[in-house]
């Protein structure tokens, strides 16, 4: 049988067994029960390690900042930490709190928000973090708490929608988020009326840019190339996340080096330092979600498949409509062969995670693998219908 498309050189199928850096995914949840997320912590290391070298390629100076909002798993935070040269990309007061208490220095926190509060400007001032922002009323708030002379960036709306499958809902063009073309010149002198210094041009496309935006995305980058050639005191063009995961096997997302030689057409000749907030690309797939099927039964036309976590636990395909890989944890290679739907176990009619999927044949008490499932899963949980949180756990290889 040819090699599942999700198979990485941590996430793999050992003598039948589904496996995860070598442990086991069976015994992992045996020892901390379901649902569960695994996460990868060489998986991370690998992710960054590439993305740096992405940049390197560039000949541009760069600064990786991980977007914390998409896992914020301690463990996660140690890996990227220990690396040394990673910087946090934050959105809220608590995710500026939370990247310090794990030893993030003040000085490798950007915060990149909207729609902020003057409880969230004075905590966030407070931090002395850096911060880009997209509203001329942020601007005259943020203005009034810092001293004549501060630094800050202006997120731009690079008015081009991309994202996953063309799902509205990940990309960003037309959104609340960024000053929009018309405003970036009042922006620029609004800006400079209130004694501030932009230091750093921002956008940020969508989530899960596939490779077939690429025209578009370079629309984004040249468009912020076109505005920073007028601003003389930038130091940092932040390019934000977007750089998709493979989802499923028929995925293509943006391929890093694409991506790195878009930043150096359009922004290297600008001679400034390049910035990018990733998260998916980082941790995506470093992450699985682990459940227990306990339901298996025909209503209907349909075959039906429950399992203890629900879209509480993994927004994906429930919110977003994003799909993620079901793998049968003990027999990840047996032929796919039997229809079925699979739901959560929420009172909620959303509540699904596949329709009309062709699987293994699954029975009552057998462990389901949701793939890719290290971004956005446990970091946007809830307690919804007080069915708890998954349990986190990161591993290291087994020597
Ligand atoms: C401003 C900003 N930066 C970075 C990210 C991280 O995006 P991704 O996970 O797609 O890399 C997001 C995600 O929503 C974002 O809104």
């Amino acid at each position: 049988m040819d090699q599942p498309w999700w198979e990485t050189s941590s996430f793999r199928i050992e003598s039948d067994r589904l496996t995860l850096d070598g442990h086991s995914i069976r015994d992992l949840a045996r020892e901390h029960g379901t649902p569960l997320y695994v996460y990868s912590a060489p998986t991370v290391r690998r992710q960054v390690e590439q993305i740096e070298q992405a940049l390197r390629s560039t000949g541009c100076p760069f600064r990786i900042y991980y977007a914390l909002k998409a896992n914020r798993s301690s463990g996660v935070l140690q890996t990227l930490r220990a690396q040394g040269w990673v910087g946090i990309d934050a959105c809220s007061p608590r995710e500026v709190v939370h990247a310090l208490s794990h030893g993030f220095p003040r000085s490798s926190i950007s915060v990149t928000a909207g729609m902020l509060s003057n409880r969230d400007l004075d905590l966030l001032v407070a931090e002395g973090v850096h911060m880009n922002l997209d509203s001329f009323s942020a601007l005259q708030r943020y203005a009034a708490r810092v001293a004549p002379g501060s630094h800050v960036g202006l997120r731009l709306n690079p008015g081009v929608e991309i994202g996953y499958g063309g799902r509205a809902k990940v990309a960003y063009g037309n959104s609340k988020f960024g000053f929009y073309r018309d405003d970036v010149q009042r922006a620029l002198q609004v800006a400079m009326d209130l004694d501030l210094v932009v230091d750093t041009l921002h956008i940020h496309c969508g989530w899960g840019i596939p490779q077939d935006a690429l025209p578009l995305f370079e629309q984004a980058l040249a468009e912020l190339a076109a505005v920073a050639a007028q601003v003389r005191s930038l130091e940092v063009l932040n390019v934000g996340g977007g750089l998709g995961a493979r989802q499923q096997e028929s995925d293509t997302p943006l391929a890093l080096d694409d991506w790195a030689k878009a930043l150096w057409k359009h922004l290297g000749p600008l001679g400034k330092t390049l910035a990018c907030e990733l998260g998916t690309q980082v941790v995506a797939h470093a992450g699985v979600l682990v459940t227990e099927v306990n339901t298996v039964e025909i209503k209907g036309d349909r075959t039906w498949v429950g399992v203890d976590a629900g879209h509480n636990v993994n927004v994906y395909p429930a919110h977003y409509g994003i799909p993620l890989e079901i793998i049968a944890v003990d027999r990840p290679l047996a032929p796919a062969q039997v229809c079925y739907t699979v739901a959560g176990n929420l009172n909620e009619s959303v509540d699904m995670f596949a329709f009309d999927r062709v699987l293994p044949e699954l029975a009552e008490g057998d462990l389901v693998a949701f793939f890719p499932a290290g971004a956005y899963g446990a970091s946007m949980a809830s307690d919804h219908c007080m069915r708890g949180w998954a349990k986190e756990v990161v591993v290291e290889p087994l020597v």
